[in-house]
């Protein structure tokens, strides 16, 4: 059957030629498909007479099963193809080492603020909580600071906004930890141990001063409560948290509008070397604010100034963190820079206890 050698070629050459399996597809049913070329061959073979049929039909089927294996073939090395080309694409080094998270640390004013808490539990004290959005009630009025105190101006208050044709006197964010005394004692009347550690929001900016920083405000109120309760108890606490064994303070006279007396207290420290000693040396160095709660203060939160006595004092834990741990800028605490974290943070599962050690 002439012929039949170029129909072979001309399929097998197609078939090398088809680049994907559309093209395979089109060779198929061009070759074998219902009206394809050899199909069509196939069924002129019933016309033909059985000698004729005898040497057509084995060499025709003979064609159809080699175009068939052909097809087949390349199909599958077209496959294998695809499969390496996406293996080598999607590539994947399973032993290149992970890419960790950035590991993150307890911030040292976190830390402080825990070991604050630990010791002041421990001298019976609970913690309180206010708001930071507070009214000028709670940070001003009932604190013995009235609307044309100087106080208020030396506060460099951030004021909430008021909507248009709203006249109340604007919230403010709290200045001072003060206002939760208030709010201590007219949740829990007298008698009261309580410190509030928190946020606190003044318009102030420098290397020393950042718009929010932190304080903690202790509060006792109890019978017969005077001022040699108030240096034992700050005694004590400064003990366990400067982690030596003697403290010397010094209480100097000062003012504030919600104590009477008032004190600012000092602590004795050495700079020698250029290293800060708490306990020793010649030097003074300021720590906190204090005095025996204001009878106005009292009554203000709802406790009768006749029967209860109680002292008061606020410091700054950002202050007393750099002393501690011997960080030199403030500003720094704020960043949020993981190196600065790394250096002066604290491992999350060392919590602060009196029983363990309050720093490690
Ligand atoms: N509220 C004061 C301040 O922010 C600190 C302070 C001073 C708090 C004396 C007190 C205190 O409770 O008795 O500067």
């Amino acid at each position: 059957m002439d012929g039949l050698e170029a129909v072979r070629a001309r399929y097998l050459d197609a078939i090398a030629a088809a680049a994907d399996e559309d093209a395979i597809e089109a060779v198929r049913v061009a070759a074998l498909g219902r009206k394809g070329e050899i199909s069509l061959k196939m069924r002129e073979l019933g016309a033909m007479d059985p000698e004729a049929r005898k040497a057509a039909g084995p060499a025709l089927n003979a064609l159809k099963d080699e175009i068939d294996a052909a097809l087949r073939a390349r199909r599958a090395a077209l496959a294998d193809a695809a499969l390496e080309a996406r293996l080598a694409a999607e590539w994947l080094d399973v032993t290149l080492p992970g890419r960790p998270r950035p590991q993150g640390s307890i911030h040292p004013v976190s830390q402080v603020t825990e070991e604050l808490v630990a010791i002041f539990a421990d001298l019976g004290f609970a913690v309180a909580e206010g708001p930071q959005v507070e009214s000028d009630w709670f940070n001003f009025d009932a604190l013995n600071i009235p609307p044309e105190h100087p106080a208020r101006q030396e506060h460099d208050t951030f004021f909430m906004a008021r909507a248009a044709g709203d006249d109340r006197p604007p919230h403010v964010l709290r200045t001072h930890t003060s206002p939760v005394q208030i709010r201590a004692m007219l949740a829990q009347g007298a008698p009261l141990r309580v410190i509030a550690p928190g946020r606190v929001y003044r318009m102030d900016m420098d290397q020393t001063h950042t718009p929010m920083f932190h304080q903690v405000e202790g509060l006792a109120i109890d019978r017969d409560i005077s001022m040699a309760h108030l240096k034992w108890v700050l005694e004590e606490a400064c003990r366990a948290f400067f982690e030596v064994d003697r403290v010397d303070l010094r209480f100097r006279a000062s003012h504030f509008p919600f104590t009477e007396p008032s004190a600012e207290v000092d602590i004795r420290c050495s700079w020698a070397g250029g290293q800060l000693r708490i306990g020793e040396g010649d030097g003074w160095l300021e720590i906190l604010g204090s005095g025996m709660v204001h009878p106005k203060v009292l009554a203000a939160g709802g406790i009768d100034p006749e029967a209860w006595q109680g002292f008061a004092f606020g410091l700054g834990i950002d202050r007393i963190a750099m002393l501690k741990y011997g960080i030199p800028d403030l500003r720094a605490f704020f960043e949020s820079d993981l190196r600065w974290l790394r250096h002066y943070g604290f491992a999350a599962l060392d919590v602060p206890g009196l029983a363990g050690g309050l720093s490690r």
